[in-house]
């Protein structure tokens, strides 16, 4: 079964996919792309959707309720980068892309969404993915995924929620067996792994893949462990270190610290003292220097 990188908004940008490379994916996501700020040539837009030669497989993902604005949003980040496919967003349940018509609120519009996808592929050949969730307020994926299908898209990637349900519970996994008995187009899994156990349920199933959101914050190295390879505690170290060291050499101080808090607190994890360790790393006075010094203390590195 592929093993996929999820899109996560603010967290899947390139260095952070070429870890999960290293860490064994098969296949990475960009974030969301807003299409509507790359027309009006929104230079950081532009970059976080660039895709880095050395990525063998990286999709990058567009949001958008205009089917026009997505084609030329698609036909410009082309001109720039070479991703090895595109994806459109239909599953995205914030509220600030719903009230835009996008995301999950497409559930709720299939002949929007369509036309959306008609449009993109009316500009690329490329491998063309659309994520959907569950439904918004009901349930509608088969419509949704029929509709994708009917259009050009040339895989289905479900994350059985609803939109209603945000991220809480467990998410149905079989609307996803259920998927892939009917379309025709292959079927990707997104909720809910963990551990090799939680892909059994698909085995013999026509999902094809599988992908992997929170379970990979704080362990890039999961498609490794999920593809049963032992991972070696020094080699979670080294890609961790790695990790770190990337955001102590960027030049974008202010990001770079934002990320380095964030990322510490999900390293650290289940480790001794995590709980103390996120309260001062994530104080407001901390300096980069200060934070930089705290992880070194918590997890006995050098940075
Ligand atoms: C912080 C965060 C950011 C996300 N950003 C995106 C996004 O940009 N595009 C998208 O399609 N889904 C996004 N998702 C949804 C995930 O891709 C995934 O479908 C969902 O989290 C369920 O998978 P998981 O249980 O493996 O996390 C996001 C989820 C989280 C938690």
């Amino acid at each position: 079964m592929e093993l996929i990188l999820a899109p996560l908004a603010e967290i899947t940008s390139t260095e952070f996919r070429k870890l999960c490379y290293e860490g064994g994916a098969d296949r990475c996501y960009s974030e969301m792309i807003s299409a509507k700020a790359l027309t009006l040539k929104n230079k950081k837009t532009f970059k976080t959707a660039s895709v880095d030669t050395s990525e063998p497989k990286t999709f990058i993902q567009f949001f958008g309720s205009d089917p026009e604005i997505i084609k030329d949003a698609v036909s410009k980040v082309l001109e720039n980068t070479t991703p090895y496919g595109i994806d459109i967003n239909a599953g995205c349940p914030v509220k600030k892309v719903v009230k835009q018509g996008a995301g999950s609120a497409l559930m709720d519009d299939p002949a929007k969404l369509g036309a959306i996808v008609k449009a993109v592929r009316s500009v690329t050949q490329l491998p063309l993915s659309v994520k959907i969730r569950k439904g918004f307020k009901t349930p509608n994926y088969l419509k949704c995924a029929l509709v994708s299908q009917e259009n050009g898209a040339d895989e289905l990637i479900i994350h059985p929620r609803l939109r209603t349900e945000m991220f809480s519970g467990l998410s149905d996994y079989k609307v996803s067996l259920d998927l892939a008995k009917v379309l025709d187009i292959p079927v990707i899994h997104s909720g809910d792994i963990r551990c090799a156990e939680d892909l059994e349920k698909f085995e013999g199933s026509g999902v094809k893949g599988a992908m992997i959101g929170r379970g990979v914050l704080g362990a890039p190295w999961i498609f490794d462990i999920l593809k049963k390879r032992t991972v070696e505690k020094e080699r979670k170290r080294d890609m961790m270190i790695k990790h770190f060291l990337f955001y102590v050499f960027h030049k974008d101080k202010k990001w770079a610290h934002t990320m380095m808090r964030r990322h510490a607190s999900w390293y650290s994890s289940g480790k001794n003292g995590s709980a103390e360790f996120r309260n001062a790393v994530f104080r407001p006075e901390k300096t980069v220097e200060d934070t930089v010094k705290d992880i070194k203390n918590f997890f006995k590195i050098k940075l």
